[in-house]
């Protein structure tokens, strides 16, 4: 059962705790009491924290895994527009990468940043799969290339498209892959179609993250699509029983650096 605990010396009564919650658990506090989950409520809880977050004084903290909590100090993470603009933009897909791989550590770094994506009431249905074998990594593209194969002939909306990425394969030249060392896979229950976009939702948090750390990335369209219906991929990438593929980016450290922000179109906005 969902618990806070409250420091009664820190704990000012302000209300915020209850008037920020969701789910709607707490209750206010007054001169005798402090804030409290309503045990009727408890269940409801999702255990999004923002009680916890909001405190201004420290001092409440949600009971889930009994590990260290972060405080920070008013101001820290805020990252000034223009600079956190400049950052956002100047991220660009890598399809050229270099040999040497980027260790385990690192993209459990990114990784425990990309655990804080939001997601629907906060269920964190997300996993992953990181294919740190650059051999792997082959063979998965090569698994997509035979899926490409098999849609010649079939009249599949994507055959036109796929032959000149079979014809380069043929030639030893991984543009499937783009012959990246590494590859992260999402996962999420098969049942839950709302976890897709939770799913996608972390990814992009990855995608963001990991050029903060030197790593540069690339969403892995062909074996994401292959990956939803072709048996041969589905059964290499052995996911859990119960879970499907919802996404993968490439990723490694790039081989050439962006200098520059190419332009996009404006962006199209109604207001009413
Ligand atoms: C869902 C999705 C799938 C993509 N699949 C591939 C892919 O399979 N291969 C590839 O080289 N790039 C892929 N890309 C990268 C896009 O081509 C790229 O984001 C786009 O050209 C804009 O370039 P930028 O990411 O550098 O801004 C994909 C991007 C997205 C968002």
């Amino acid at each position: 059962m969902v618990s806070i605990i409250v420091d009664p010396d820190l704990c000012t009564r302000c209300g915020i705790c209850s008037k920020i919650c969701p789910a709607m658990v707490i209750g206010l506090a007054d001169e005798n009491t402090l804030p409290a989950v309503w045990e009727d409520r408890a269940g409801m809880c999702i255990t999004c924290g923002h009680c916890e977050a909001a405190c201004p004084s420290g001092a409440l903290r949600l009971n889930l895994h009994g590990g260290e909590r972060e405080i920070r100090s008013p101001g820290t993470g805020v990252i000034p527009p223009g600079e956190l603009g400049i950052y956002m933009k100047k991220r660009r897909s890598v399809r050229h990468y270099k040999k040497k791989p980027v260790s385990r550590d690192l993209v459990e770094r990114v990784l425990d940043i990309a655990r804080y994506a939001p997601s629907g009431g906060n269920a964190q249905p997300v996993q992953w799969l990181v294919v740190q074998d650059p051999e792997e990594v082959r063979k998965l593209a090569a698994l997509t290339a035979d899926w490409m194969k098999s849609l010649m002939g079939t009249g599949h909306p994507m055959e036109g498209y796929v032959s000149p990425f079979i014809a380069a394969w043929e030639k030893g030249s991984d543009q499937i892959c783009r012959g990246a060392p590494h590859l992260v896979i999402t996962h999420v229950p098969a049942d839950n179609p709302g976890a897709m976009t939770d799913a996608i939702i972390a990814l992009t948090y990855f995608d963001l993250a990991a050029p903060s750390f030197g790593i540069g990335t690339c969403w892995a369209g062909f074996l994401s699509i292959a990956a939803s219906s072709y048996e041969p991929l589905v059964q290499a990438l052995a996911l859990p029983p119960g879970r499907k593929c919802a996404y993968g980016l490439m990723f490694g450290y790039p081989q050439y650096q962006f200098h520059n922000i190419p332009e996009r179109n404006p962006v199209q906005v109604t207001w009413r």
